[in-house]
């Protein structure tokens, strides 16, 4: 008896584990109306990315300004703004809903920014910088040309948009037209 609680609760055990494994390599995905791979999280969640995205924008934006400017310890403060040290918050759940490629592509962005901004104060000359931020910008660019954000929670405006929507292509399906005429 004691034996088959064991086997049941070490078959929950790997069950759990698979499940998660399986959610950490895939992430919650579908297609999106471009084509692109939509990764799919909730409204928080979302913006938590927005955020992140916003953030490497501005590091490159601050960088090419201190570039001109010949101000490098002002670059290597920026490349580091957008190190690993502002991805290191993000929750083990969102982690689960992110595909692995889309996780090893961003940790290695946040990862290139900081060891760009220790090559800076280690005396890297400009050409050398616009060098590295010509291959940071080809990860924008490669996951951009990949992936996409959707929600995946459904909100009561996203439920009302899918009703809109039923009713605006199918005026007069039965039972919709007779319940909702004004
Ligand atoms: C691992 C994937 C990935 C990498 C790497 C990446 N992005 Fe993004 N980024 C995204 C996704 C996905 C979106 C949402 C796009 C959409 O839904 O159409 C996004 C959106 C953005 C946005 C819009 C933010 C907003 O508030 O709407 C900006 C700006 C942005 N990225 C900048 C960058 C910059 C700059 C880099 C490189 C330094 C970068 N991203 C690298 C995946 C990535």
């Amino acid at each position: 008896m004691k034996n088959r609680l064991g086997l049941v609760s070490l078959a929950l055990w790997v069950l759990t584990i698979g499940v998660f494994a399986f959610f950490f390599v895939r992430g919650t995905t579908s297609v999106s109306t471009d084509q692109r791979r939509s990764v799919n999280l909730s409204p928080v969640e979302k913006d938590l990315v927005l955020g992140e995205m916003r953030t490497m924008l501005k590091a490159i934006n601050g960088m090419l300004g201190a570039l001109s400017d010949g101000d490098m310890s002002k670059a290597a403060e920026a490349a580091a703004s957008a190190g690993m040290a502002m991805a290191v918050d993000t929750s083990p759940i969102l982690m689960a809903k992110l595909p692995l490629d889309f996780k090893e592509l961003g940790m290695g962005t946040h990862k290139a920014f900081d060891d760009l901004s220790s090559e800076i104060k280690k005396g890297a000359t400009v050409p050398q910088v616009l060098v590295k931020m010509h291959q940071i910008t080809n990860r924008c660019i490669a996951c951009h040309e990949t992936n996409r954000l959707g929600s995946i929670t459904p909100t009561f405006d996203g439920l009302t948009a899918q009703f809109a929507f039923h009713r605006w292509d199918m005026p007069t399906a039965p039972g919709l037209n007779g319940k909702n005429s004004q």
